[in-house]
């Protein structure tokens, strides 16, 4: 059974200190054999949740990272450096980095490239913004950002990326997508993998949704169609909450 995916972006939050204290406060959920937890703290403490999560099944990644290999970048972290602190997975294309640092669609291809040429799990994250959902454009935008995204990857390589579908509109703004549009949007996704790709990778290939994902929204999420795990920001910060999301079970309806 592939398991769901539960990731902590921790965004530009904790020292070291903090977020040693953060990871043993989470220790009842490091092991979990129904989840796949993955923890993407700021590059600073890649070193401290690294020691502490050894002999864990929980792994960890970065929040960004350069498609160069070396060279004159200042201020930039390639993948060999990762690698080194133990990383396995990176979140590539975050809207907070395509808004704030102008990362376009072809710097994000070309990091994803990167990132699976050197065995690393790349979470691409993709949505739409609160103009493009409300003028009907979400299925356009999606469909660009993964086409673009994707550029170039050979279905073996395409297997080893992770969708993220987070509507900017929901993302730390308390308002999450429904279950409904959240699975709406996973299955036009997985819609256009089969036109790019076949069946076959469009099933296997995972996607997740992110935006105010919460211990109260969850249970209700984990029903809908499609979703193969989140990507929580807000509510990762806070350790009763994130071991709650993670134990979570899908809301039963009657
Ligand atoms: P949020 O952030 O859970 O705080 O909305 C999600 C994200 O940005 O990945």
């Amino acid at each position: 059974m592939v398991k769901l995916i539960i990731a902590a972006n921790w965004k530009m939050n904790k020292t070291r200190k903090e977020a040693a204290s953060l990871i043993k406060k989470v220790r009842p959920i490091l092991n979990n054999k129904q989840r796949e937890v993955v923890i993407f703290p700021p590059f600073t403490c890649l070193d401290v949740v690294s020691k502490l999560l050894k002999g864990k099944s929980a792994k960890f990644g970065a929040q960004n990272m350069h498609y160069e290999t070396k060279g004159p970048y200042t201020g930039e972290i390639s993948v060999d450096m990762l690698k080194e602190v133990g990383c396995s997975y990176v979140l590539i294309g975050h809207s907070e980095r395509r808004i704030n640092c102008n990362e376009n669609d072809e710097d994000v291809n070309r990091k994803i490239r990167t990132a699976v040429e050197n065995e690393f799990t790349p979470i691409l994250c993709i949505g739409e913004n609160l103009d493009e959902r409300e003028s009907e454009r979400t299925d356009a935008i999606l469909e660009e950002q993964i086409r673009n995204g994707l550029n170039g990857l050979t279905k073996d390589k395409v297997l080893k990326v992770v969708i993220a579908y987070e509507p900017i509109w929901a993302i730390g703004t308390g308002r999450s997508a429904t279950t409904e549009q959240a699975s709406h949007a996973h299955s036009e996704i997985r819609k256009l993998l089969t036109n790019m790709y076949d069946r076959d990778v469009a099933q296997k290939m995972r996607i997740l949704y992110g935006g105010s994902v919460t211990s109260e929204n969850i249970s209700s999420l984990l029903r809908g169609k499609g979703i193969d795990g989140f990507l929580v920001g807000g509510a990762s910060l806070k350790p009763d909450e994130f071991i709650k999301i993670v134990k979570a079970k899908p809301k039963v309806v009657r």
